[in-house]
């Protein structure tokens, strides 16, 4: 068994209908692993963890457990896998509809993984973290994503991220103005993105009011194959589309190596990016936008690598920007 829903057997009666309901609609089977013999164990497990102030807690009472359930450090976003290892492009196209179990209190949906290559969890958190100290530190509208989308001189573009992964490029970009639709085609993922889009909403509210306006008003969630949505929209076409397709990670960083890995494992390889960078340039009105790291190839097929018009460039990252396609 690749994947389950894993339950400690601690979890109250609410925390159990949201697990139902999320097996259901990702057609997961549930293992209770407080129960031994009960199911055979996973490799890879989606269920809740706590805030690390309830964290030593759920350790001392599911001792027994055959998945840890927590990251090294519960703050940042760290990455496990499954082993589904496709980009489930079959899923239909529908607007997020996770309500019912998704967590606005301390709870967060992770994936979690026992085996040395991935071990820790995915989860995503657009608060503290990467992502918090890249919203603060992150260098503001001169930080070369955002000079690669247009947000100079108070420019507030409608972007679409068609690749939205772990949110973190999408989540910088619409903490800096712009209006930002996130599309991603795995629904573990998708699952993943909206429980931290609800947590952002709901718990940080409290703290900074500027961030749960983020989630309500900026951030939106489709779960979707972007290809067929892109092509779909005649009416309210977004300004500008920006795509980070995945691509062989050479990075000699440990964790780096491991992230990547685990994201790869999950979703697959981008094979069709050339396409989606077609679909992108007939849809956007302004730019398309594609992240690659410095020195790799161009996206295109075999010889035939599509030029773009320009590029922003950073340390490891280039943004090579591409004209739209005019419609006839
Ligand atoms: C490298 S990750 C993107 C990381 C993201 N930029 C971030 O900041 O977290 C690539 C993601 O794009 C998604 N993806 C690739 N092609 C897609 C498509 N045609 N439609 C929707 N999602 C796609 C993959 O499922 C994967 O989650």
């Amino acid at each position: 068994m690749p994947l389950a829903i894993t339950l400690s057997g601690l979890e109250n009666a609410a925390d159990l209908a949201q697990l139902q309901a999320l097996a259901q609609k990702l057609s997961l089977p549930i293992c209770d692993i407080s129960k031994p013999g009960a199911c055979a164990p996973s490799r890879f497990s989606l269920s809740f963890i706590n805030q690390p102030s309830l964290i030593a807690l759920s350790l001392t009472a599911s001792s027994a457990r055959e998945t840890p359930l927590l990251s090294e450090n519960a703050e940042e976003p760290h990455l496990a896998t499954n082993s589904l290892g496709t980009n489930d492009s079959e899923t239909d196209s529908a607007e997020m509809d996770f309500a019912g179990y998704s967590t606005h209190s301390s709870k967060i949906l992770a994936l979690s993984s026992t085996r040395e290559e991935f071990k820790g969890n995915i989860h995503i958190d657009f608060v503290h973290g990467k992502l918090g100290h890249r919203r603060e530190f992150g260098g503001g509208r001169g930080q070369p994503l955002a000079r690669a989308i247009g947000l100079k001189h108070g420019a507030n573009p409608t972007v679409v991220d068609a690749t939205a992964g772990l949110g973190r490029d999408a989540f910088v970009l619409a903490s800096l103005g712009a209006q930002v639709t996130m599309i991603e085609r795995s629904p573990i993922l998708a699952a993943l993105l909206d429980d931290g889009l609800k947590r952002l909403a709901a718990e940080l509210g409290f703290s900074e009011p500027g961030l749960s306006d983020i989630a309500e008003q900026q951030l939106h969630l489709v779960h979707a194959n972007a290809i067929e949505w892109l092509q779909n929209q005649t009416e309210n076409r977004p300004d500008v589309v920006y795509m980070d397709p995945m691509y062989p990670h050479r990075s000699k960083s440990a964790l780096v190596k491991k992230e990547m890995r685990a994201l790869r494992a999950l979703v697959g390889d981008d094979e069709d990016s050339a396409l989606l960078l077609q679909a992108a340039r007939c849809c956007a009105l302004k730019r398309v936008v594609v992240k690659r790291p410095k020195g790799a190839p161009l996206i295109g097929d075999g010889n035939n690598p599509v030029k773009p018009s320009g590029n922003v460039q950073s340390k490891n990252t280039r943004y090579d920007i591409y004209s739209v396609i005019p419609s006839v």
